[in-house]
């Protein structure tokens, strides 16, 4: 596994590596603190460089804006040997990466190229389980458009890997700040369960794929903890934690008149998904199998009593509870 301290001796010995990670936003940030961590030297993007936050030591951070034009600096790209895309589909349903830079990817000297894709392919399985060989029965709209572009990647011939993500949580992204403003919603509904992954386990999980040899490299990847459950039963460990009161439980039925477009399509899924091929047949062992341990770890992390990781401030990342 890539999760110890010295990578370099997984990491195809002798030959360089060199990361890309496109979207240094929640993920893609933490996913870069993580490789730095492991001496892995890389480059970060965003739609505004200038005013981005510092990159993690060892990387550079470089403008890149499909909706504008804005380009990668082809020498920040030199040498780039794996890339990461944790880019969503634009307003037109298309890959910002593939549309823009596909021909730019093509000549660069790729070993492994890592997607960040949803679950939300799989569609509305009423709550059944789903793996990788599941169909994919993705709802018109945004959904459809994220399978068109994980096939999208798939056909590039560059050596892809499209990873399955459920909703994302870690520091910066927990139900604590809404429960200590008093604006968080218990909302439940009968058999409605959510699957989620906490941040770090995204990058775990690709830098655990990408140390394994190219022929154990399944080209779909769930990436997902081992515990769906009710949104409810995290709102509520999330207060045991805190020591306070739960809101009011609602009905999702009297309460979804007042939620937003995404958070009812969100609701208006259910589905369980495996992880048995990273965590079984690849060897990924989470390091936050349930949200209980991953809500300690944040908590922690947010009120600053975590220890620090090596060359990570305290707390990274910000956003609204999972
Ligand atoms: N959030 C979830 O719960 C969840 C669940 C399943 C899957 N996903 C998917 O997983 C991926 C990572 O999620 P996340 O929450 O870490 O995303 P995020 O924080 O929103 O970061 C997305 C990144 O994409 C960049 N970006 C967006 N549009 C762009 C464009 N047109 N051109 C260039 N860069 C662009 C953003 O740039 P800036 O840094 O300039 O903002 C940002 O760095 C996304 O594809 C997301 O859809 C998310």
């Amino acid at each position: 596994m890539v999760t110890t301290a010295d990578s370099t001796s997984v990491l195809n010995p002798g030959r360089p590596v060199k990361l890309l990670v496109l979207g240094g936003g929640y993920s893609g940030r933490r996913l870069a603190s993580q490789a730095a961590r492991l001496g892995i030297p890389g480059v970060l993007s965003h739609r505004q460089p200038a005013t981005a936050p510092p990159p993690p030591p060892g990387w550079r951070r470089i403008g890149f804006d499909s909706a504008c034009g804005l380009q990668p600096d082809p020498d920040a790209l030199s040498g780039v040997t794996h890339l990461i895309s944790t880019i969503a589909p634009d307003r037109e349903g298309r890959d910002p990466v593939l549309h823009q830079l596909g021909d730019l990817l093509q000549a660069l000297p790729l070993q492994w190229l890592g997607y960040l894709s949803t679950t939300g392919v799989y569609g509305d399985t009423g709550g059944a389980w789903v793996d990788e060989h599941s169909p994919c029965q993705a709802r018109p709209g945004r959904s459809a458009n994220r399978l068109a572009c994980e096939q999208a990647w798939l056909a590039t011939g560059l050596p892809v890997q499209v990873f399955r993500l459920p909703g994302i949580y870690g520091p910066g992204r927990t139900p604590f700040a809404a429960l200590r403003s008093g604006s968080s919603r218990l909302l439940h509904r009968p058999s409605q369960v959510f699957c989620r992954i906490h941040v770090d386990d995204i990058g775990g999980a690709l830098l655990h794929c990408l140390a394994l040899p190219d022929q154990q490299r399944p080209a779909l990847v769930n990436v997902s903890d081992d515990l769906p459950c009710p949104a409810s039963e995290v709102l509520g460990y999330a207060a045991h934690l805190l020591n306070c009161k739960l809101p009011p439980l609602q009905r999702y039925d009297d309460a979804s008149s007042e939620l937003s477009p995404m958070a009812r399509s969100f609701w208006s899924e259910c589905r369980r998904v495996r992880n048995d091929r990273l965590t079984r047949q690849l060897g990924y062992r989470l390091r936050y199998p349930t949200y209980r341990e991953g809500l300690r770890a944040s908590l922690a992390e947010e009120d600053g009593t975590a220890l620090p990781l090596e060359g990570q401030p305290a707390a990274e990342g910000s956003g609204s509870a999972t």
